[in-house]
């Protein structure tokens, strides 16, 4: 018998004890004094934490895809081009967002397993002017980080293209510095690497995004005006529309915990982590489909090999108590992912290997000794 489930997706990840404990406090009123200031002071340390300090960071209650729409929403106007810089589905998601906007589009797009690189994102940007430019810092369809820092550096030159960055699957554990990478939107959901259940949208924009809103005057979009959200991130005490107030505590705690970590031992956590977790498991015989250069820290598509039928291993990984995520699109049913980011800790991760070694005994599918990829992650992590 199970008792347990340990989610091993790629978002919603681990939730631990004192963010659930948040979320299950008894509510208070918006204009309660204490949530005033705790919502002050998370929306002040996110903005501090990725060095945003001449901006503005937003805390909505909404998912990471309604970060994309605020991004494109606040920064473009219709009959605006747009250049989307796309590592696989999630990058693509920009595609119909920006269709159904009315924006004209041009997409570079890399194999999926690899990224374009910024050599490739600077021809495009000096073939015409682009009011903005997309790019998914880690595609969760393929567990490719791009090289955002390198891209920051690229954009320096068209200072009127503004650079927004898809941090769904990446803020809080892949290096991320807004002002340092010249970045002008950035935005993530809190149910990925900052550890707390689905439900709100973290959305950084820089002055020079804020300028770019405000020359836009009136925008079709209500709720995902900046404008409509400006006076109550700057006094949190205002109304526009109901906080997600358990969330919001639920992420001050999350915050917490980042800051007593350290954002750089949380990034170098992360790489410790997810390489050791990917030796380990393409030690029992899948692949990794991302290239070694371009992989991510937070999740990873391990591709099946001998013709393990992904319905056959993902229901034995069920049976053995963790949840494991089919891959999408073309790789639907030839891998599958595996989350390895946030507040996932080792004991999660040790779990999650020694099921996958379970699962593959119950497939017939087991090469080596019992135990081996547990074996080689706890090397890997000693070192
Ligand atoms: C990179 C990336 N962008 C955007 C999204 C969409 O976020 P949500 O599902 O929270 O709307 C996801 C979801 O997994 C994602 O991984």
């Amino acid at each position: 018998m199970k008792n347990k489930k340990v989610v091993m997706i790629p978002g919603p990840t681990p939730v631990v004890r004192s963010i659930q404990d948040q979320m299950g406090r008894e509510v208070a009123a918006f204009g309660d004094p204490e949530f005033v200031k705790d919502f002050k002071e998370v929306v002040d340390d996110l903005n501090e934490l990725f060095n945003n300090r001449n901006g503005k960071n937003f805390v909505i209650a909404a998912t990471g895809t309604f970060g994309m729409e605020m991004a494109i929403s606040n920064t473009c106007k219709r009959g605006d081009n747009v250049l989307i810089v796309s590592n696989g589905f999630f990058g693509d998601r920009f595609i119909e967002i920006c269709k159904r906007k009315g924006l004209n589009i041009d997409v570079i797009s890399a194999p999926w397993g690899r990224a374009v690189s910024p050599a490739e994102v600077d021809e495009a940007l000096g073939k015409k002017e682009y009011a903005a430019m997309t790019v998914t810092h880690v595609d969760t369809s393929t567990g490719v980080s791009a090289p955002i820092k390198e891209i920051g550096e690229v954009i320096k030159k068209y200072p009127n293209t503004m650079y927004i960055v898809d941090g769904v699957c990446s803020t809080a554990a892949e290096p991320e510095d807004m002002e340092g990478m010249n970045i002008d939107v950035l935005f993530t959901g809190s149910q990925k690497a900052f550890g707390v259940s689905p439900g709100l949208t973290m959305v950084w924009a820089s002055k020079k995004a804020l300028e770019r809103r405000e020359s836009l005057g009136d925008i079709p979009e209500y709720y995902a005006d900046f404008e409509k959200w400006l006076p109550i991130m700057n006094d949190t005490s205002k109304y526009f529309a109901t906080p997600a107030i358990n969330l919001v505590w639920a992420l001050k705690e999350s915050v917490r915990i980042i800051k007593e970590e350290g954002l750089e031992n949380r990034y170098q956590r992360h790489i410790k982590y997810g390489r050791a977790v990917q030796k380990a498991v393409s030690s029992l015989g899948f692949g990794i489909l991302a290239d070694e250069d371009v992989r991510a820290t937070t999740l990873t598509n391990f591709l099946y090999f001998d013709d393990i039928n992904d319905q056959e291993f993902r229901s034995a990984m069920l049976e053995n108590g963790v949840v494991v995520a089919g891959a999408l699109a073309g790789y639907a049913g030839k891998a599958f992912r595996l989350g390895h980011m946030g507040n996932a800790d080792e004991n999660d991760m040790i779990v999650a290997i020694a099921m996958i070694e379970k699962s593959l005994m119950k497939l017939g599918k087991l090469k080596t000794a019992p135990g081996h990829g547990v074996g080689v992650f706890l090397s890997e992590i000693s070192k």
